[in-house]
């Protein structure tokens, strides 16, 4: 039986929506309240077991790799000024035993492309996709669900959420049959179709389980929408050979890579955070 043991990160995009925001740093390290975006993707990795992170870092994402590692010069100061709790936080950013590999995408051909430049450090395992930008708030944290998933069925599976149809053209859209309660199979998959061509009003999100095999299916891949490897016509293209589950989280999800996302995921944050929660509620009560 396989289990899901690596995690890659794709962080090589341009964010060119959150511009100037993102011109000289990267779009995962915005915080949400006060921990940036790729720590909760993360940590959502390691709540479901895995140890083995790669990161598809591009120009201006220094940061990313910086935050992970191991800061001399701000453990030396804050140890100086007796700030043991907050030496403590800054030191556990991630359990000892995660392990950080770091891949340059020479050039930000598209998702589909990023995820192939992780194939030196993947290999032949199952891997798991996060993209950072999509938050998602689940009990428990959804790739754990999607894990447990596919520990049952074996089989490469993208998390899905139904959106109004005509926000289809910012999606990868499945066309599926019933499976159980929450779990379908992809029967087709099309990227950014618009409204009156989409098979379906389900989405495909920033969560999925993939098997070695889509490393083939991306080197044949030809540039798609937006003119980028599309990893949506890999999936495609594996349905072929391969059942291809779609799942639907529990959760809410945040879109981090749009401004009104981002802006509602802080609120949703904010609200629940244990030091300003309360002060944040009265303050937005007042408004
Ligand atoms: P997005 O579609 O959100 O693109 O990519 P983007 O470039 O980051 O943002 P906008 O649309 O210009 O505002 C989805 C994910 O894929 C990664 C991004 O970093 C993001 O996590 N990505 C995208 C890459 O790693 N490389 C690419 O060539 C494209």
């Amino acid at each position: 039986m396989k289990t899901v043991t690596k995690a890659v990160f794709p962080v090589a995009g341009m964010g060119s929506r959150f511009l100037p925001a993102t011109k000289a740093s990267p779009k995962e390290m915005m915080p949400i309240v006060d921990k940036p975006l790729i720590q909760y993707a993360v940590e959502e990795a390691v709540a479901a077991g895995i140890r083995d992170m790669v990161f598809i870092t591009g120009r201006n994402k220094r940061a990313i790799e910086d935050h992970f590692d191991k800061a001399y010069e701000v453990e030396a100061e804050l140890t100086a000024r007796g700030k043991n709790e907050l030496l403590e936080l800054i030191q556990n950013i991630i359990p000892k035993s995660v392990n950080c590999v770091y891949i340059r995408q020479p050039e930000a051909l598209g998702l589909g492309h990023a995820v192939l430049c992780a194939q030196p450090a993947v290999n032949d395992e199952v891997f798991a996709v996060i993209l950072a930008d999509d938050l998602i708030d689940g009990t428990p944290p959804v790739l754990r669900q999607m894990t447990e998933v596919f520990e049952r069925h074996q089989s490469p599976m993208v998390a899905v959420q139904q959106i109004p149809r005509e926000q289809s053209l910012q999606y990868g859209i499945v066309k599926t049959e019933p499976v159980t309660i929450g779990l379908d199979r992809v029967m087709g998959i099309v990227e950014k179709p618009r409204p009156e061509a989409a098979p379906s009003n389900l989405a495909v999100v920033g969560r999925y389980i993939l098997t070695p095999r889509i490393f083939h299916h991306l080197a044949q891949a030809k540039p798609g929408a937006g003119s980028e490897i599309q990893l949506t016509d890999a999936i495609a293209s594996l349905l072929a050979e391969d059942r291809v589950l779609a799942y639907t989280f529990k959760g809410t999800r945040y879109d981090c890579g749009s401004k009104l996302g981002y802006l509602q995921a802080t609120v949703a944050y904010g609200l629940k955070h244990p030091e300003v929660g309360k002060g944040f509620e009265r303050f937005l009560k007042s408004l």
